[in-house]
Formats: structure tokens, C-alpha cells, sequence
């Protein structure tokens, strides 16, 4: 089910959902497994999503996106996730952690530079914010950017970048004054071949391994002072306003695999024969079934809750942090039950490299990591709640 009662779709959301449906399963559900497996980044595939729209899907047509609504984002998300977990990512660090912010809090002169590239999927966009010592407690990073005229001149070093090894285009947090702490973080667009730049490491991951992340370093980097993305002082915000639209991404990520996983256990329940029957018909699977689509249907209803409130918010201004949070937790949490229990259905060849199945499990656990783990989307809901923040 994608169309639900209390959500019908317009004739347009349910164009974008059947586009990114038909181009998932016939251009990157075939090549998934290959990927994976070679862990080599699948440009072509990505530069065919930018040609269909699906790099800059809110930004408007004269910044090069395709200018619909965080609706007919999710929808198409969803679906090239249901294909492939790697391409989904890739697609919202695009998406949201690139072009939102730059749409939100960028100058007219910034978004005509910045914004077409990437928008139109012809070159990649990242978010740099994590350092070594400077995950969950973003607001200490050590990365300086220190004014010299009209330049900011940057050091430091980054970690966990999406797509760090391949962007052209980021945008990165640097401490423009330490000791005010949150407060000193300022933001930048950064093109990724100025002098000093480096690719670090690129990481050997568990999962989402066609999605390319590395650190970057950057050894005085020159940068034209008219690149600093707001005001100084800014970032922290900015980084935390960003990470609110990205993780309603992210949670799409999650409910695409959980999505395919569920499928491929309810297909298999009603072939496999064992003790004479479908073990479909067996109680023990049966229930198994049940609990896993009621956890994906809510999940939905959380996303589809947390991208009308964003798109609320662009007029009325206002925060969806716990909208976006909820439907995180609950979508990245249904992703690894989901697949967790997709992968017992199928028993000895579900863990076999033969089936989909294990790559959807080892896909799943990063959605509760990345952009903020479980437990700080726990802390942002029960702040919220509390009246704390
Ligand atoms: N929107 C706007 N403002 C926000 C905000 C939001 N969502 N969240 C916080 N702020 C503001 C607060 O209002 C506060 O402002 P004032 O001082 O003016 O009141 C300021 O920011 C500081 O906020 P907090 O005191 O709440 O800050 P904190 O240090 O307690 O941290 C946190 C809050 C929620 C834990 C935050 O640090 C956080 O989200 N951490 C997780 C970081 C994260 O998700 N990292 C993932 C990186 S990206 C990635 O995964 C890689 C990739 O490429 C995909």
C-alpha cells in the first residue's frame, strides 16, 4: 500500500512515485548486488537520477531541481530505496543536506552558483559537520576557519562524509570562534578542488557500501569570504535546521528497505514448504508478517506526517524537528526489525549472498546511526516534550 486514506495522493505525487518506482527496479535493482559487492560508486546510474529530476526534487526549475513538493520527495526516495539502500543515501545527502540548506539560507548569488549542479544530479553534493572527536555532541568541533579579508582560511579535519570521496560541491562547519562554543560555528560552501582540500580515508563499511564516505582534511584552504553560508556565528543552527529536513530523508531510506524486505518475506512465506504447508500458514510466520507491514504502515504515516510539516514550514517558518525525529526513530527501528525478521522467514538462504535479504539487513542498521543515532533523536523528542529546548 503507498496511497493511504488519510494521505490520497494527487495525480502528480503518484507520477514521481511510479517514475522512481519503474527506474529502481529496472536500472538499479539489477546492479545493486554488484555494487555492493565491489563497493564502487554507481555514477551512472546516479547522473540518469539527476536527468529524471531526482537530485534536487524541491529546488525550483530555475536553480535546476525539479521544483515539487518534500511529499513527492519521500515518495520517490522511497522507492529507489526499495531497490537500492546505497543510491537512496546519495540522493538525500543531495537532496536535503546540500540543497535545503543552501535553498533556506543561502544569498541569490549563492544559489545561482551553487544550486544547478547539484540540483540537476550533474556533480554531487555533501554535508561535512562530524569530526573524530565530534559526533553526537556536534556543537565541539576543533575545524577553524579564521577570517583573512575577503577570505576565510580553513584547517582542520573531518570524518563519516557521504559521499566525501566523490563530491565536488560541500558544505562544511568549521569553529570560527571557539570559545562562544555553538555560537562560534560558522557555515560555507566549499568547492572541493580548491588547494588544500584532501580526501581522507575512504571507510570500509558494513552496509551501504556503493555510497562512498571518507574523511576530508583541509590544510589552509582559501575560501572567498562570500561563501560563508549565513551569518558567522550561524552554522550550529544551520547544521541542526538542515539535519531536521535530512532525516525525514533518511527515514524514507529506511522505510524503502523495510519495504523490500517485507516483500521478499511474504513472497517466500507463501512458496516455502515445510511440515507439508506454506510456512506462511504457520502462525509463527504468519504473526511475524503482521507485525512487520503494521510497523511499516505507521512508519509511513510518520514520514508523510513529517514532510507535510516541512512543507508547512516554508511558509510559516516553524521547526518539524519532532515530527522529523519520530518519524526517524520510528522508520530506522522498523528498517532493522523489519529485516531482522525478513531474514529469520527465509532461515539458511536468506543468509546467503544468493538473495537480497543480508544486504538489506546490513543496510538497515545505518539508519539508526547516521544524522543523528536513535538516542539523539529520543533526546530531541523528549526536549521537545518537556518543554526543554
Ligand atoms: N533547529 C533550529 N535550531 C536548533 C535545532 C533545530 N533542529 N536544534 C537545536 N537548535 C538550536 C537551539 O535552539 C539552541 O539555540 P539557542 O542557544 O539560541 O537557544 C542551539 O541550537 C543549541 O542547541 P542545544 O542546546 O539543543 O544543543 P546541544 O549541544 O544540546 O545539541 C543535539 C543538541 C540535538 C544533541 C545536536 O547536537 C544533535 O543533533 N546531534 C547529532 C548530530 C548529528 O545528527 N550528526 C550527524 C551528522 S551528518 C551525518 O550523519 C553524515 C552524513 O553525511 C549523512
Amino acid at each position: 500500500m503507498s496511497d493511504l486514506a488519510i494521505f490520497p495522493l494527487s495525480d502528480e505525487h503518484k507520477m514521481i512515485q511510479t517514475a522512481a518506482r519503474d527506474f529502481a527496479q529496472n536500472e538499479i535493482a539489477p546492479i545493486a548486488a554488484k555494487f555492493d559487492e565491489s563497493g564502487e560508486f554507481p555514477r551512472e546510474t546516479i547522473k540518469k537520477m539527476g536527468a529524471m529530476g531526482f537530485m534536487g526534487i524541491e529546488v525550483p526549475d530555475e536553480y535546476g531541481g525539479a521544483g515539487m513538493d518534500t511529499l513527492a520527495y519521500v515518495l520517490a526516495l522511497e522507492e529507489i530505496a526499495r531497490a537500492d539502500a546505497s543510491h537512496a543515501v546519495i540522493m538525500s545527502v543531495n537532496n536535503s543536506l546540500y540543497c535545503h540548506g543552501l535553498l533556506k539560507f543561502g544569498t541569490e548569488e549563492q544559489k545561482r552558483k551553487f544550486l544547478p549542479p547539484i540540483a540537476s544530479g550533474k556533480a554531487i553534493g555533501a554535508y561535512s559537520l562530524t569530526e573524530p572527536m565530534s559526533g553526537s555532541d556536534a556543537g565541539t568541533m576543533k575545524s577553524r576557519a579564521t577570517r583573512d579579508g575577503d577570505f576565510y582560511v580553513l584547517n582542520g579535519r573531518k570524518s563519516w562524509v557521504t559521499s566525501g570521496p566523490v563530491a565536488e560541491y560541500m558544505v562544511i562547519f568549521m569553529m570560527t570562534d571557539p570559545e562562544k562554543k555553538q555560537k562560534g560555528v560558522s557555515a560555507f560552501l566549499l568547492e572541493v578542488n580548491t588547494p588544500g582540500v584532501t580526501r581522507g580515508k575512504k571507510e570500509p563499511k558494513m552496509g551501504i557500501r556503493a555510497s562512498a564516505t571518507s574523511e576530508m582534511i583541509f590544510e589552509n584552504v582559501r575560501i572567498p569570504a562570500a561563501n560563508r553560508l549565513g551569518a558567522e556565528g550561524e552554522g550550529f543552527k544551520i547544521a541542526m535546521t538542515v539535519l531536521d529536513a535530512g532525516r525525514i530523508g533518511i527515514a524514507s531510506q529506511a522505510l524503502g528497505i523495510a519495504e523490500a524486505a517485507y516483500e521478499a518475506a511474504r513472497v517466500y512465506a507463501g512458496e516455502r514448504i515445510a511440515f507439508g504447508q506454506p510456512i506462511g500458514a504457520f502462525q509463527g510466520t504468519g504473526f511475524k508478517l503482521a507485525d512487520m507491514k503494521t510497523r511499516i504502515e505507521a512508519a509511513r504515516l510518520l514520514i508523510y506526517n513529517a514532510a507535510l510539516s516541512k512543507e508547512r514550514a516554508k511558509t510559516s517558518g516553524g521547526r518539524y524537528s519532532e515530527e522529523a525525529a519520530m518519524a526517524k526513530l520510528f522508520a530506522s527501528e522498523t528498517a532493522m526489525f523489519v529485516t531482522h525478521q525478513s531474514l529469520q522467514i527465509h532461515g539458511g538462504i536468506g543468509y546467503s549472498k544468493e538473495l537480497p535479504v543480508e544486504r538489506y539487513f546490513r543496510d538497515a542498521k545505518i539508519t539508526e546511526i547516521y544524522e543523528g543515532t536513535s538516542e539523539i533523536q529520543r533526546l530531541v523528542i523528549s526536549r521537545q516534550e518537556l518543554g526543554l529546548k
